[in-house]
């Protein structure tokens, strides 16, 4: 072989067996980077696929699944926190941020898993759990030592306000509050989770050096990148005030009802997340943030100056809009799609409740939760879809308080019964336990799974697994859905959500029946600029002809119609 040629190949062959995808730095030509272009994938690891039998989900059993969301369509995973962790919030509280907690494995099956993945084309991004620590984590403990510890302002220790009173009025995210006494040093710690989940001192410089020095030691192991937790809540305000309380109604864990303004979004955390994606940047690795807004300036804040901040801030008032009202989503995607940044789609994730329960009226589930995919993997912007909902499972909440394994729903039981319901396991066949684990696993597998499963949902065409790969297989070839421009039609369509996705004179018309009644859709696209009178049908969720006059679209109830002008 001739040497550049050689050198080529020796240079292919360590690119293709390198875990590491710093390599590519390649844009379409729209200058979409890959993290624009791909299907994003939640995994909670404890409900995914248990190899070992143990109850419990684990990493040999993510890298079982991979050939299925490879032929699924999946371009990324990102992992729900798989480090060692006391499991107070199942794994949200950090003890070693450098392993894997052994109920899922080892850092050789995480190798192995980052290894597969690679030969998949699957990214693989964790989750990023910087806000605070578990109060087992060495850090804390050396911090809590005493006063004089070199690690005891990695913390947010203060003096009460008086004898048995904490500094202020903060309460906790999860009741009760956000302070905790410590005896034997006589302060008091701050934790605005759980308080095994004491907050990191992000204004020490220190901190700040060790927590970026773990996100490059998972991108030299070959991590693609990080979903960035409860960013929002990474600082404080430096001079501790209280917060307002509302009025006197009380939250479901019986507080006060706080205007959060001191104790959450304080500027500070801009600075930090620039330069942590500075060092993401150095490994082409993409930050995707839990960013809850209150509207749309907060969100566009978090994309930072030029983009110089999180890749894909995730767009929470998204799912926020909890009824099938075309309005609503209409006002919300407009907002999302202008606001400078690229738009990030989420319907349901590990602490928000299942679509097949949110939206669905106990009749047309499976047309809504066809419906509500046809939504957010037909718009203009990034996807990040959760397990299971390509197979329609639905939330299973639990029934008495002796089985909550949620500390939140412990707490707040029974008005808040916490989030096990949309974390249950995974449904891969009809077999025991879903083919999930042959033993009890560590929460009740949904009695609906005869039915609603991967293994038997393959072999029906109508799915909604199989309308789900359809749909993302078509996102990856058709132009005008990975790089169209998003053009709302029939704004003023009560009933049915309508838009365009245009691209090069070439449009992708999508058409959502969000009502329980046959709609007949007459597309103004002539006012937008499009001169079509037909359209190729490309998907449907119910028998539609292959072709259809753009003026008279038929639409059953809950159904979605996809096609493409001619
Ligand atoms: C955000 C995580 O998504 C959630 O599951 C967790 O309970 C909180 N952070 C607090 O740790
Ligand atoms: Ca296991």
């Amino acid at each position: 072989m001739h040497g550049r040629a050689l050198g080529f190949a020796i240079l292919l062959l360590l690119a293709l067996s390198s875990p590491v995808w710093a390599q590519e730095k390649a844009v379409d030509n729209e200058g979409h980077q890959w993290w624009q272009n791909a299907v994003f994938y939640e995994i909670y690891p404890r409900s995914f696929a248990d190899t070992n039998n143990d109850g419990i989900g684990d990493l040999p059993g993510i890298t079982s699944k991979l050939d299925y969301l490879h032929w699924l369509g999946v371009d990324a995973i990102w992992i729900a926190p798989m480090f060692p962790s006391p499991h107070v919030d199942w794994g949200y509280d950090i003890s070693d941020y450098y392993n894997v907690d052994p109920d899922y494995g080892t850092l050789k099956d995480m190798d192995e898993l980052l290894a597969q993945s690679k030969q998949r084309n699957i990214r693989v991004l964790l989750d990023y759990v910087a806000t605070y620590t578990s109060d087992q984590n060495k850090w804390f403990q050396e911090s809590k030592s005493s006063r004089a510890n070199p690690k005891r302002d990695w913390y947010i220790w203060r003096d009460g306000k008086g004898p048995g009173q904490p500094p202020n009025n903060w309460t906790s995210d999860f009741g009760g509050s956000a302070w905790k006494y410590d005896p034997a040093t006589s302060q008091w710690y701050y934790h605005y989770f759980y308080p095994p989940q004491p907050n990191l001192n992000w204004r020490n410089p220190e901190v700040e050096k060790n927590m970026f020095d773990v996100t490059r030691w998972w991108y030299k192991r070959g991590v693609a990148g990080f979903r960035l937790d409860a960013v929002d809540v990474m600082f404080v305000d430096s001079q501790f005030r209280d917060n307002p309380v509302v009025d006197d109604k009380k939250n479901a864990f019986g507080d006060p009802v706080e205007r959060e303004i001191n104790d959450k979004n304080q500027p500070e955390l801009h600075g930090v997340l620039q330069r942590l994606r500075k060092v993401a940047d150095e490994y082409n690795a993409v930050l995707i943030g839990e960013t809850w807004t209150n509207d749309i300036a907060q969100l566009r804040a978090y994309y930072g100056q030029g983009g110089n901040e999180v890749n894909m801030p995730m767009d929470f008032m998204f799912t926020m809009v909890n009824k099938l009202s075309p309005a609503d989503f209409r006002k919300q995607i407009q907002w999302v799609d202008s606001s400078g940044g690229w738009p990030v789609y989420v319907l349901s994730n590990h602490d928000i409740r299942r679509v097949y329960d949110r939206y669905g009226d106990g009749q047309h589930n499976d047309q809504i939760a066809k419906l509500m995919a046809s939504l957010y993997l037909t718009l203009r912007g990034t996807a990040v879809m959760y397990y299971g909902e390509e197979i329609g499972m639905e939330n299973n909440d639990p029934k008495r308080p002796e089985d909550v394994k949620d500390s939140m729903g412990k707490v707040g039981w029974p008005t808040e019964k916490g989030r096990d319901g949309e974390r249950t396991p995974m449904q891969w066949n009809d077999g025991t336990n879903a083919g999930f684990s042959t033993v009890a696993p560590w929460l009740p597998v949904d009695d609906r799974y005869k039915s609603y499963n991967v293994e038997t949902e393959k072999k029906d065409p109508n799915s909604i697994l199989n309308y789900y790969r359809q749909l993302l297989a078509m996102r990856h070839t058709n132009k005008a859905l990975l790089d169209g421009k998003y053009i709302a039609l029939n704004e003023d369509d009560p009933n049915v959500l309508s838009y365009a996705r245009m691209y090069k004179g070439k449009s992708v018309l999508v058409v959502l029946n969000m009502s329980g009644v046959a709609q007949k859709v007459n597309l103004d696209l002539a006012s937008k600029g499009m001169h079509a009178t037909t359209a190729k049908t490309l998907l449907t969720s119910f028998a539609a002809p292959s072709q259809v006059n753009t003026g008279a679209i038929s639409v059953e109830p809950f159904g979605a119609w996809i096609g493409e002008t001619e």
